[in-house]
């Protein structure tokens, strides 16, 4: 079969290393992928924002699965486009339709749904521009840490955590006035959950799941988890403290709810459900949910799925995912992230990446890097997730950080504490 990978990050270079490992598939093509996405398949350059433009490539090229990376096109509402049109109803899409993709593209209706379906999550309070009296109110019957999101999508910078009281009030102005757009004007004053963060995700066809390996990712730009959030620099998986104890109250308490709520809703989703949960003293509570796989986690969970990822994609889109069995690789894989410096500020592109021949004992997934020639240049803020596996956590990490010192490029930054904490 042909296959549509859409995204250019190292969660899609993983998807396409993935799926082109499968005897079911004849060709893949990526929009608009990466230096690494080159080499497996063909990158092409449609607009994602425009349904129509991919929808005639689709047709043109005979395309029988499309996997949609990023969250943008599905809060847009990708998936609802192509079964609105009947040239299109039945090409297979992974990823929810724009109602589902609203468990990550409004963190109010989110709240809203975990509440009506008794999910743990933090306690929150929801304010619009026009009531803003009401947030500063709110906020004095508060204790620092003050939590602050931003509802609609703000690619990963939405949420504020803050101890003064007189900065918070500053930041909920900003957001009221549009700090985070329109979407943003709308905010969520939560609790603050003290614990240890985890990714854990799920495959479903709607009706029923199959968990994948729960991962951690760090999503700070300095050691210690210090400084701005990044889209993550760094990622482990398994996570030692997601013992089975922990993982059984993440199932019941999280994932069974949330598919009974998915199909309560009448929601059409097959794709992949994250959950950024919180370990707060051995309990789990949702912290935020996505509706695509993670990046940097898919560059630690795809190499330890062992199954034909293409045959349950198939099985998910003819909702037959209880059918399928699926095989996890028991070893260790961690990700280091390179990445420009400067980011998650200003950063400049176009520098050399040297050295890549030599690097032994990695995969190296893709990410902010373009081809040209014998020659791969920086051409984003991530650049390139260096993924290995190990016996344990410390041999994949020597593994991962030998490449890091290996692998060169002007102002080339990553972090050398990945997975230090576990
Ligand atoms: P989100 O975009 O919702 O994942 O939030 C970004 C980051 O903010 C999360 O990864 C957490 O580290 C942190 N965070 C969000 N909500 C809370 C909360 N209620 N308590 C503590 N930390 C939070
Ligand atoms: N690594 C966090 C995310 O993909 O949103």
């Amino acid at each position: 079969m042909k296959i549509l990978i859409l995204g250019s990050g190292g969660r899609e270079h993983a998807l396409a290393w993935k799926m082109s490992q499968s005897t079911l598939v004849k060709k893949i093509y990526i929009a608009p992928g990466n230096a690494g996405t080159e080499l497996i398949g063909e990158n092409i350059q449609v607009d994602l924002d425009d349904f129509n433009s991919v929808g005639e490539f689709v047709v043109k090229k005979k395309v029988d699965m499309v996997i949609v990376g990023p969250e943008v096109p599905l809060v847009n509402g990708i998936c609802d486009y192509f079964l609105d049109h009947d040239h299109l109803k039945n090409i297979q899409m992974i990823g929810p339709v724009k109602k589902g993709a609203m468990l990550e593209g409004s963190k109010d209706f989110a709240k809203n749904f975990m509440e009506k379906y008794d999910i743990p999550t933090a306690r929150h309070k929801t304010f619009h521009a026009e009531s803003r009296e009401g947030a500063f109110h709110f906020l004095k019957t508060l204790e620092p840490p003050y939590v602050l999101k931003a509802d609609g999508l703000a690619a990963g910078k939405g949420v504020v955590i803050l101890n003064d009281y007189d900065k918070a009030i500053e930041e909920l102005t900003a957001m009221f006035d549009g700090k985070f757009g329109e979407a943003g004007k709308k905010v969520l004053i939560e609790e603050f959950l003290d614990g240890i963060e985890l990714s854990v995700i799920v495959l479903t066809d709607g009706k029923t799941y199959k968990i994948l390996p729960e991962a951690k990712d760090y999503k700070k730009i300095e050691e210690g988890d210090t400084g701005l959030n990044t889209g993550g620099m760094g990622a482990i998986s398994p996570v030692p403290f997601a013992d089975s104890k922990f993982m059984e109250k993440v199932e019941t308490r999280i994932i069974q709810p949330t598919i009974k709520g998915i199909n309560q809703e009448g929601i059409d989703y097959k794709g992949f459900v994250y959950f950024g949960l919180m370990n707060v003293k051995g309990d789990p509570y949702v912290i935020e949910y996505n509706v695509r796989m993670g990046d940097p986690e898919a560059e630690v969970i795809i190499p330890r799925i062992k199954s034909d990822l293409v045959d349950l994609f198939i099985a998910v889109s003819e909702s037959r995912l209880s059918g399928k069995s699926l095989e996890i690789d028991q070893r260790t894989v961690v990700t280091v992230m390179l990445v420009s410096g400067g980011y998650p500020g200003s950063y400049e592109k176009g520098k050399t990446i040297k050295n890549l021949e030599k690097v032994k004992d990695s995969i190296l997934f893709y990410a902010g890097a373009r081809r040209e020639g014998d020659h791969v240049f920086t051409n984003g803020g991530r650049v390139i997730s260096i993924s290995s596996y190990g016996s344990d956590k410390d041999q994949a990490l020597s593994r991962s950080y030998q490449n890091a010192r290996l692998i060169s490029f002007d102002k080339k930054h990553y972090r050398c504490d990945i997975g230090f904490d576990l």
